[in-house]
């Protein structure tokens, strides 16, 4: 028997409030679209309007969920830069929410503020989804870092994985962190010590899921099976000499590849400043594009499920 939707309606604030089975549920809904006909496809999701309120800069996020709407026949409306709008002129989120919910079917909102989405969600009667929050979390991005691993290692279960960078601000990293605590991975948590996972995060994901910290990339790399790597998130420091302390602190290059398994997957949220060279672009454990792509398939998915599309 086919499993219920899981996502009818419903906001994606925090990964916190998806099981096991729910990411599943959505994984399948991702690999059967991209095996329906391009005509099917391109109706599931007729009439229905995405809107996006973007209040803080982005590329991949806000362009994929557009993409993966056009994809499936559905249109977009929002804006990607505040000034635009009536922020600019005072207005608050909840008018802004009141407003564009009578315009749209589902909102994905990214804002600076940790809190924004959840705030967003109690005010909206459309279903809201998070596209990056604070420094808190992004759960579209973990839905895609996981999609991503099952595609290219076939499993999540059984794997050692790196998580690599700034540890303390990047919202990507907490959302990942929690999803993978449903699965039975070992996680190696490599950062400046200056950049480690906030503690009280730390103590709570250490409750569930296999953690250990490390300095040095290279003491762990030999064993991953993924290696996730992050950028020092810079707009997030309260202090700019702090960061100028840790900016250049890791770099993943080919020579620090020669020691990895033949098979190690590399992943990255993007966008990459210097914290990969471009020489691993071109090697066999790039797989950061190739994310990318699996990011529009998940939301893809995603969108489909909370509108309740017949997939
Ligand atoms: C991330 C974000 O906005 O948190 N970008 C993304 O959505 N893929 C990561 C980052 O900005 O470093």
């Amino acid at each position: 028997m086919m499993m219920g939707n899981p996502f009818k309606n419903r906001d994606v604030v925090s990964i916190k409030d998806f099981s096991k089975d729910d990411l599943l549920y959505l994984f399948g809904v991702a690999d059967r679209i991209e095996n329906l006909s391009e005509k099917e496809r391109g109706h599931l999701l007729e009439g229905k309007i995405l809107g996006y309120l973007f209040f803080e800069p982005s590329t991949r996020t806000r362009l994929s969920f557009e993409a993966a709407m056009l994809w499936l026949g559905g249109k977009c409306l929002g804006f990607a830069e505040p000034r635009t709008s009536s922020v600019e002129k005072g207005e608050n989120l909840a008018d802004t929410i009141r407003t564009v919910e009578n315009y749209v079917d589902v909102v994905v909102i990214r804002h600076y503020k940790d809190g924004a989405a959840k705030f967003a969600a109690e005010v909206s009667n459309k279903p809201i989804i998070n596209g990056g929050s604070g420094t808190e979390e992004h759960p579209t991005q973990a839905m895609t870092d996981l999609y991503t691993i099952i595609k290219e290692k076939g499993v999540i279960d059984g794997l050692k994985i790196g998580i690599l960078g700034d540890l303390k601000y990047g919202r990507t990293v907490y959302s990942l962190l929690y999803a993978l605590s449903l699965f039975n991975v070992k996680i190696k948590l490599i950062s400046h010590p200056m950049l480690r996972v906030r503690r009280e995060i730390f103590f709570d994901l250490e409750k569930k899921i296999a953690l250990s910290e490390h300095d040095n990339v290279e003491e762990v790399l030999p064993e991953l099976d993924v290696l996730y790597v992050t950028r020092v998130q810079k707009e997030r420091f309260p202090d700019l000499a702090e960061y100028e302390k840790v900016r250049s602190s890791y770099v993943v290059n080919l020579k620090i590849l020669q020691k990895a398994k033949e098979d190690l997957i590399i992943l990255h949220p993007l966008p990459r400043v210097d914290e990969i060279s471009y020489e691993v672009d071109s090697s066999r454990y790039a797989r950061y594009f190739k994310q990318t792509l699996y990011g529009k398939k998940l939301r893809a998915a995603l969108l489909s499920s909370i509108l309740d599309a017949k997939v």
